[in-house]
Formats: C-alpha cells, structure tokens, sequence
C-alpha cells in the first residue's frame, strides 16, 4: 500500500463533497465569557466606548483583529521547545531564516517583533520628507509610519476598491495609470519623489481584497521602466494566493505555494507581520534583496530591536514562525479558511446587511455608512456599530473610518473614504456556530439602525488615535 498521495490526489481529497470541514480538531479550549447586556453597557462606558479598551475577558466573541490571534498548531507548540535562545547565532534563527527564505526568495531576512517595526525600519532608511510611497491602500500602521517621516503615504486603489458594493475578483489592485503617472511625475521632478512602490497583499484597509498576478506583474514592469524598488506589504500572501487561484484565468490548476512563490518573486522586498499568515501570535520579519539596504536596516535593527539574529523574538517565536509560513500555504487550510469567512459575508448579506462585497479573506467589512445614513461621517458611524454589536451580543469588531484615517496631517479632520466596521476571524479560532451566533447578533443589530445615534470624540491623542480615544454617546433626536 502506498501511503503518501500525490499532491493531485490529495487535493481531490478536500475537494469530493460540498460541505468544507475545518481541517483540524481541537485539543485544547479556552472558555469564553458570557455577560449580561447590563455588563456590557457598563464595560462600554468604563472603556470611553472605545472596544479597544474593554477587557477582552468581558468579550465573547473577539473579532477585533486577526493579528496574532490565531491558534498555532501542535507542530508549533512542540516546536517551542526547540527554541534556541541563543543572543546570536541561534538554531532557531536559521531555521526561521530558511523557512522565510523557501517561501520569499529574497536575499537577506530580518526578523523583527511584528509588522510595523519591519515598517519603522524600511521607512526610516529609505525614505526623506516631502517623498511619496504609493500603495493600493496603506494601513494604518504602514501610512503612520511614512508620516512619521515626513512622506507622503498615497493610496492609488482602482476605482471599484472604493465602493463597498461594486464586486470585482480583485478589489485590492492598484490603478496602474495613477501609479504610471506618479512614477512619470517623479521622473520629470528628478527621481527623487517617489523612494519606493508598495502593494498590500490582501489589501486590509480596503476590505481584505486581493490584488490579482496580473496587477503585480503591471507593477513590476512600471518599477522596472522607472528604475523603482517594489516592496510587498506580505501580512497576508497566502490568502491572497488562493484567491488567484480561485480567481484569475490560468491559475487554477496551481499550488498555492507556487502563486505565492511567483508574487514574491515580482517584488524587491517585502514586510511581514508573522502575526496573520506567519500563524503566530508574535513577530514579523524584513525581507530584501538589496544588499545595502539590508545593511542599513540591521544597523536600525540592532540599535531597537536587538540582534539580526533574534530582532525583538524569542528563539522559540521564530520557530513557530517558521512552522507557520509552511502551514499557512496548505491547500486545505486555505480553502477552509476563505470559505468560512464568505460563509459569514453570505449570512449577513442575505439578511440585507450592507458589507463590502465580495468578502475579504480575513474579515467581512460591515459598511456603517450604508446602514446608518443618518449618522454623518464625522459622528463616527462605525464607532456607534462597533459599540451596538459589543452592547447586543458581546461581539468585538473595530471601526475602520473616519476615526482611524479621517485624521489629517494638519491636525484637521474630513470623512475617510468609507466607513466601516470590520469583524476579523481569528485563524482556526471559532467554529460554524461562533460564526451563526455572530451572524445573529449582526442581523439583529442592523434591524436596530434607525434608533441609533451619532458619537463624538471626548479625548484624543495625536496619532494613530483609533486605539486609544474616549468617545461620548451624542444626544438623541
Ligand atoms: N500591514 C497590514 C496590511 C496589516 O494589516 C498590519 C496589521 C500591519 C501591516 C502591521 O502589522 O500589527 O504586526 O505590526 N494589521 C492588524 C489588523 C493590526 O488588525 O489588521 P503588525
């Protein structure tokens, strides 16, 4: 008996009946508090009705993010403790450095603590003020990191990807005769505006949509014409693989390994949060193929983050790292897991809730603008959603509008261009009935619309304000 299938047979495997199984059980659960609505509206005004401030304990369930979420597998738990903690050099390191580099190709791997410091550092080194770093959409940590700076963070996003109810297979491309422009404009002032290209792949602030092969090909080949680095916002490649080979013609019949292979291979560079498609709860990584740039970024590295060998990580993060990325590209995972995020889109959807359609890979994107339009976009309709799902059911989600971006660099504030709130499904977390009960409360909540008011800003800090800001309930009608 031969007792290894080949690949074809294995995905014929996951493939005979309708019904997509989550390709896992459960050996170990954590319980889950249930709390009363009273506890819940008191939770709520001790947290300046800002759900970042809850206790999560008082949470039932937690769809505030996918970041670091995620629960890691057995093979990740034992690998912990194989953790080097050597200060240099570790085991542990190589085996992270291997794993990244199987998947990337890129040149020199630089572990950091997560996402944005990989961000912090790429930024810090290679961009001036007054510059421009387009993107399809940045997120929020991507654009307060170019502003920090003193640069430009400009979302080129295609048309479709800025109306939630357009579906299009790829939302997330970047409008390629926008970023030909800029890049034209940038030769004619000299070379120096624009320092580097990004894509974000999925492309979170735009609703977790993908960016088709075809799109990346388009920006390699403008980066190559105007001689421009193109580095990948990677938190969520592989997800953004599968949806190209649900997707786009011609790719269908690919691992998702090789799709992914391909978009990094288009790319320069990239930044990495470890804590979406790394499947860990800690950590991240800089990815380059530029030799002095890589230089320049461990010299930053070591002066915050520590040693190019650990960069902010225990030996033993780098290994469930490393077990991660291989995890993530599996064809089961990856169908179970974008299925179960569309299975939630579809529930909410046909109850005539308004999202982002078609849904995102990590997230459904409920569009609070459409479902509270009497609420305008500077009372913050996405912070009164986001506290109507947490009062009614327990459910955590998190705004991302005008509060997260609508904030200028001028210290103004004019609506952001959609106001949403999203609700992230941690990865291999919450079963079908989690998902049914989140359904209902949505459902539930959106049938409560027309009752329910405007907020507005008590307390504010100067950036990235969404985290932490109070906010009071305005008066009624
Ligand atoms: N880029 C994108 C597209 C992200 O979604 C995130 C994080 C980052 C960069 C930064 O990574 O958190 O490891 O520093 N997104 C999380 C979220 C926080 O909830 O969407 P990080």
């Amino acid at each position: 008996m031969r007792l290894s299938p080949s690949r074809t047979e294995r995905a014929a495997a996951v493939s005979t009946y309708k019904t997509i199984i989550e390709p896992f059980r459960i050996k170990s659960v954590e319980p889950i508090k249930f709390t009363t609505r009273g506890e819940r509206a008191a939770a709520l005004d001790a947290a300046g009705h800002n759900v970042f401030k809850l206790h999560a304990e008082d949470v039932l369930i937690d769809l505030l993010t996918d970041s670091g979420t995620g629960a890691m597998s057995s093979q990740q738990w034992g690998a912990l403790m194989q953790g080097d903690e050597s200060y240099a050099g570790s085991r542990s390191f190589y085996r992270f450095r291997d794993a990244a580099q199987a998947l990337t190709g890129y040149a020199h791997i630089i572990p950091t603590h997560q996402g944005r410091a990989a961000e912090r550092i790429l930024f810090h080194t290679q961009v001036r003020a007054g510059q421009i770093v387009p993107n399809n959409n940045h997120f929020d940590t991507t654009r307060a990191n170019i502003e920090a700076e003193g640069a430009e963070a400009r979302d080129l996003v295609i048309a479709e990807g800025r109306v939630p109810s357009t579906v299009h297979p790829f939302k997330g491309n970047i409008d390629l005769a926008a970023l030909e422009a800029l890049l034209e404009e940038d030769r004619a002032r000299g070379g120096g505006l624009v320092p580097l290209v990004m894509l974000t792949i999925t492309n979170n602030s735009g609703g977790g949509q993908p960016v088709s092969l075809a799109n990346i090909r388009g920006v390699r080949a403008l980066c190559d014409r105007f001689g421009k680095p193109f580095i990948l916002d990677a938190c969520r490649f592989a997800e953004n693989a599968y949806f190209i080979k649900l997707r786009e013609d011609g790719q269908g019949h690919r691992s998702p390994l090789e799709i992914a292979r391909e978009i990094f291979s288009l790319a320069d560079g990239c930044t990495m949060s470890a804590k979406k498609d790394g499947l860990a709860n800690i950590g991240g990584f800089l990815a380059l193929n530029n030799a002095a740039w890589a230089d320049a970024a461990r010299n930053l590295l070591i002066l915050t983050e520590g040693f190019p060998t650990y960069g902010g990580l225990a030996g033993y993060d780098l290994e469930a790292i490393a077990r991660g990325l291989e995890e993530v590209v599996d064809e089961a995972y990856l169908r179970y897991r974008i299925r179960s995020t569309a299975y939630l889109a579809e529930k909410v959807a046909s109850a005539g809730v308004p999202i982002i359609q078609p849904a995102g890979g990590h997230a459904i994107y409920l569009d609070a603008r459409a479902l509270l339009p009497h609420i305008p976009p500077l009372a913050y309709p996405g912070i009164a959603l986001a506290n109507a799902l947490y009062l009614e059911g327990g459910v955590r989600g998190v705004e991302i509008g005008t509060v997260m971006f609508g904030r200028q660099p001028d210290g103004g504030e004019v609506p952001a261009p959609m106001d949403l709130v999203r609700l992230a499904i941690p990865r291999r977390v919450y079963t079908q009935s989690h998902i049914d009960y989140v359904a209902e409360v949505v459902v539930s909540v959106a049938q409560q619309a027309q009752g329910m008011r405007g907020y507005r800003l008590v307390s504010s800090p100067p950036v990235l304000r969404h985290f932490t800001a109070t906010f009071a309930r305005l008066p009624g009608r």
